[in-house]
């Protein structure tokens, strides 16, 4: 399965993958986690990242391509890979494609987590992270049992540097000016897929396998 995620910041990306990975057991590549391990980790491209995404704004397509296509190529994901955050952009996205192509890979569907903006800035102030194994909750819609650590893990629980609510209103207009704009371009390859992101997370998740199915 070759699936790309697609949704404004806070749409549930992030839970829908780790969702499908264990499900599947296929590797996931989110440009958000490889640039934050980059920032953590101080690298020239963690420094040059940071820039961007402290304001809410993308990180430049050059970048960001470089690394998807490093990523593509491991052998782990010939066989599937959920593609989470990228592209953004119709440079990246015409990128991607090339990529595919020589790779000789063929997208299973493109899912976009539809979720009206009102609900995304309580979504990202109130997600928390755990600092061990990247488990996502969130304060109210998704509890750890115990307040701050992890369920799964016994790991700490933090909150992103950019999901302060001035930093997310610039990343949800980076978002509807640079990547909804992708959705025609899926629609024309017949590969788009849309998923009603404000039900329950298991709801969101049963419609996300259907999709992918293709039963809607
Ligand atoms: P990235 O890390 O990709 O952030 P994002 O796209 O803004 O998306 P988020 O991770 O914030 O949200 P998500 O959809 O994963 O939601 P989640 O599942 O966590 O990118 C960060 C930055 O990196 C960008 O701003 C940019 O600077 C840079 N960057 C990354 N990719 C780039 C690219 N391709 N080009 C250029 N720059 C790039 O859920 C959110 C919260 O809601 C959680 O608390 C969760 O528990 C909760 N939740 C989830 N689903 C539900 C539900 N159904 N009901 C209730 N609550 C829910
Ligand atoms: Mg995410
Ligand atoms: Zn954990």
């Amino acid at each position: 399965m070759y699936i790309l995620l697609m949704g404004p910041p806070g749409a549930g990306k992030g839970t829908q993958a780790e969702k499908l990975i264990n499900e599947f057991k296929i590797p996931h590549i989110s440009t958000g986690d490889m640039f934050r391990a980059a920032v953590k980790q101080g690298t020239e491209l963690g420094k040059e990242a940071k820039k961007y995404m402290d304001a809410g704004g993308l990180v430049p397509d050059v970048v960001t391509i470089g690394i998807v296509r490093e990523g593509l190529a491991k052998p782990e994901c010939a066989n599937g890979f959920i593609l989470d955050g990228f592209p953004r952009t119709e440079e990246q996205a015409v990128a991607l494609d090339g990529i595919l192509k020589d790779l000789g890979i063929k997208l299973t569907g493109v899912v976009n987590i539809v979720v009206p903006d009102a609900e995304l800035v309580g979504r990202v102030t109130g997600r928390r992270i755990c600092k061990a194994c990247g488990a996502t909750y969130h304060v109210s819609f998704n509890p750890s049992k115990v307040e701050d650590v992890c369920d799964k893990c016994g790991g700490n629980l933090y909150q992103r540097d950019d999901d302060k609510e001035a930093t997310v209103k610039n990343r949800l207009e980076a978002y509807h000016s640079q990547t909804e704009p992708l959705i025609e371009y899926y629609k024309k390859q017949g590969v788009y897929k849309e998923i009603n992101g404000l039900q329950a997370i298991d709801k969101v998740y049963a419609d996300v396998k259907d999709s992918l199915a293709g039963n809607n």
